[in-house]
C-alpha cells in the first residue's frame, strides 16, 4: 500500500513540505467557484481508481488570512468535496490535516440561542470520510470531543521556539495574552530555555461588540519579552499585550502565534504598538509565516502509524 500526500488549495506549500518530509509522492486538487458563488474542489487524477486501496493525507487550512484567495467557508467546503472524494474512491484512509480550524473560537454557547458550531465542523469532516483528523493549536481542544475517529491537536511550540531561540534573547520572558493562553505558554516557555518565567494579563472581551479589555501589572522590566499566542486576527489582543509590555520596560517584544491570520490592519497595529517581529506558522501562508509547521505535522502523523 502507498501513502500519498493531497495538497489542498490552501495549503499547497505545506503540503508539499510534508509530504517531502513523510517521503511521499503528492496529488494535486482542481478548485474553482461557479458564477453563482458555488465552490468546486476535485482530487486532480484521470481515473477513478486512482488512489484505491492507497492511504491518503490530506493538508488544508481552513482560514481566510491573507492566503490565496478564497473564504473560510469555501476551505471547509473545498475540504469537505476532497475528503469525500477520496473516500468515495476507496482510498484505504483519509487522514485529515487542518492546521487552522475555522471556527474554532465558537466552541461553546456565549449567548442564548447560539450553535456550537467548532463541533459542527468538525463532525461535517468526520461524516465526509475521514479515518482520522490533526489540527495544529486548535483554540478550544474540547473539540476534538465531538469526533469519534482518532483525533490530535499537534502543537506548533517546538518549531516556534527553535526560531525563537536563533534571536540570541535577552532574559526572555513568555507574555501570556489571557488567562486561558497560560498553559500554553508555560509549555512554550520550557521550549524557550530553562527557567524561562511566564507573565498574564487578565483580559475579558465583550461577547456583543468584541471589544476587550486587558489588565494587569508584568514583570518584564529589560527583558526580551515573547507574546505567545494561537491566533492573531485584528491584531486587538496582540497589540495590547505589545503596549503594555512596553509601558512595563520590555526591551524588545515579539508577537508570535501559530495562526496569523492578520485580517484588516492588523500588520499596523503590531508594529505601532512596538512589535519587534511578528512571527507566525505557514498554518496561513503570509509574508509572516517564518516557521513551518511540516516537522511538527510529519512526526504527528508518523507517531500515529506507531500506535
Ligand atoms: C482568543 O481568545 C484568541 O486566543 C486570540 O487571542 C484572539 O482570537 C485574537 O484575536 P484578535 O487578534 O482579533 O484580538
Amino acid at each position: 500500500m502507498s501513502r500519498v500526500v493531497v495538497l489542498g488549495p490552501a495549503s499547497q506549500a505545506l503540503g508539499i513540505r510534508v509530504a517531502r518530509k513523510l517521503g511521499v509522492e503528492t496529488v494535486d486538487t482542481e478548485f474553482k467557484q461557479f458564477p453563482d458563488g458555488e465552490v468546486y474542489a476535485r482530487v486532480a487524477v484521470n481515473d477513478e481508481a486512482a488512489l484505491a486501496g492507497q492511504e491518503a493525507i490530506v493538508v488544508q487550512s481552513c482560514g481566510a488570512g491573507r492566503g490565496p484567495g478564497g473564504s473560510q467557508n469555501a476551505r471547509l467546503v473545498q475540504l469537505v468535496m476532497i475528503v469525500n472524494a477520496l473516500a468515495r474512491m476507496d482510498a484505504a484512509s483519509v487522514r485529515v490535516v487542518v492546521p487552522y480550524l475555522a471556527y474554532g473560537r465558537q466552541d461553546k454557547v456565549f449567548r442564548p440561542g447560539e450553535c456550537i458550531f467548532a463541533h459542527q465542523v468538525v463532525t461535517m469532516i468526520e461524516r465526509a470520510g475521514a479515518t482520522a483528523f490533526y489540527t495544529v493549536d486548535v483554540h478550544a481542544e474540547t473539540v476534538l470531543e465531538a469526533l469519534s475517529i482518532p483525533a490530535w491537536n499537534v502543537s506548533s511550540m517546538p518549531a516556534l521556539a527553535e526560531y525563537l531561540n536563533t534571536k540570541t534573547l535577552h532574559a526572555p520572558v513568555v507574555v501570556s495574552p489571557d488567562k486561558g493562553a497560560v498553559k500554553r505558554s508555560h509549555v512554550f516557555a520550557d521550549y524557550l530555555g530553562e527557567d524561562v518565567p511566564v507573565e498574564a494579563f487578565y483580559k475579558a472581551r465583550d461577547v456583543v461588540t468584541g471589544e476587550i479589555e486587558m489588565t494587569g501589572e508584568l514583570a518584564v522590566a529589560d527583558r526580551d519579552v515573547v507574546v505567545a499566542d494561537d491566533i492573531i486576527s485584528t491584531g486587538g489582543t496582540m497589540s495590547s499585550a505589545i503596549e503594555i509590555s512596553k509601558q512595563s520596560g520590555a526591551r524588545r517584544v515579539f508577537a508570535v502565534c501559530t495562526h496569523p491570520l492578520l485580517i484588516q490592519n492588523a500588520v499596523a497595529r503590531l508594529y505601532s504598538a512596538g512589535a519587534e517581529e511578528v512571527i507566525g506558522t505557514d498554518s496561513i501562508d503570509s509574508e509572516f509565516s517564518v516557521v513551518s509547521l511540516a516537522g511538527v505535522i510529519a512526526d504527528a502523523l508518523t507517531n500515529d502509524d506507531a500506535q
